[in-house]
C-alpha cells in the first residue's frame, strides 16, 4: 500500500492573482479570524469569571467616595463595581445592581425621584426619605435603598458586596466570589461610617 504524501503550502501558492491562490488566502484569513474571535472570548471569559482581586475594577476593591461627601439618603453608581452605594443612618452599603429573579438578572434602575415605598420594619428607607427606589425594568420589581424588596416578583432582596471604611473612604470589595446573598434585607447590613 503505497503511503500519502503530505500536501504542503508552499508561499508561492497563495497568490491572489491566481483561482488557487485567492483560496488559499480565503482559508488563512478565515483561520485568523477564527483565532482572534477564540481569543477575545478566552480573555472575556477571564475577565469576568476567573480574574483575582485587584487585578481589575471589577474584581477588585472600588473606592467610592470620602464618607463625609455623604448624606444620609444618597445613592451614587458605581459602574466599574456593578453596584449602588447607598448611605443610610446606619452607615453604607453596596448592592449589586442585578435584580435577584433568577430567571432575567436584569439590571435595576435607580429612580431619585420616584416616590420611596414602605419597606419591612427592619429595613425601611421610607422613614428617612420620600423619594428615591431602585426599580427594574424587566417584570416591575422595586428595591429601598437597603436593597430590600418593596414591590414585585423579584423573591429576595438586591445582593450586596462587604463594605468597608478606611481613612474615610468608603469601599467595595466587588467581584463574583464577594457577593453576599441574603433572604432578608437589615439595617445590620450597613457599615458604619
Ligand atoms: S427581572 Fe427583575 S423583576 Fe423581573
Amino acid at each position: 500500500m503505497g503511503s500519502i504524501e503530505p500536501n504542503p503550502v508552499d508561499a508561492s501558492d497563495i497568490d491572489s492573482r491566481t483561482p488557487r491562490g485567492r483560496r488559499l488566502l480565503l482559508r488563512w484569513l478565515g483561520w485568523g479570524a477564527v483565532g482572534v474571535l477564540a481569543r477575545e472570548i478566552g480573555v472575556g471569559v477571564i475577565r469576568g469569571y476567573l480574574w483575582s482581586p485587584h487585578a481589575g475594577p471589577f474584581g477588585g476593591v472600588i473606592d467610592a467616595r470620602p464618607a463625609a461627601d455623604f448624606r444620609v439618603g444618597d445613592v451614587v453608581v458605581q459602574s466599574a463595581g456593578q453596584c449602588y452605594v447607598t448611605c443610610v443612618p446606619e452607615g453604607f452599603l453596596a448592592l449589586w445592581w442585578y435584580c435577584t429573579r433568577p430567571e432575567r438578572r436584569c439590571v435595576v434602575v435607580w429612580q431619585p425621584t420616584a416616590a420611596a415605598s414602605s419597606g419591612p420594619a427592619e429595613a425601611d428607607d421610607h422613614t428617612f426619605a420620600t423619594l428615591g427606589r431602585f426599580s427594574c425594568p424587566c417584570c416591575g420589581a422595586d428595591f429601598n435603598r437597603y436593597g430590600a424588596r418593596v414591590f414585585g416578583p423579584a423573591p429576595r432582596p438586591l445582593d450586596r458586596f462587604p463594605v468597608r471604611v478606611e481613612q474615610g473612604v468608603v469601599r467595595v470589595e466587588t467581584g463574583r466570589q464577594r457577593v453576599l446573598l441574603r433572604q432578608q434585607a437589615s439595617r445590620a447590613d450597613a457599615t458604619p461610617g
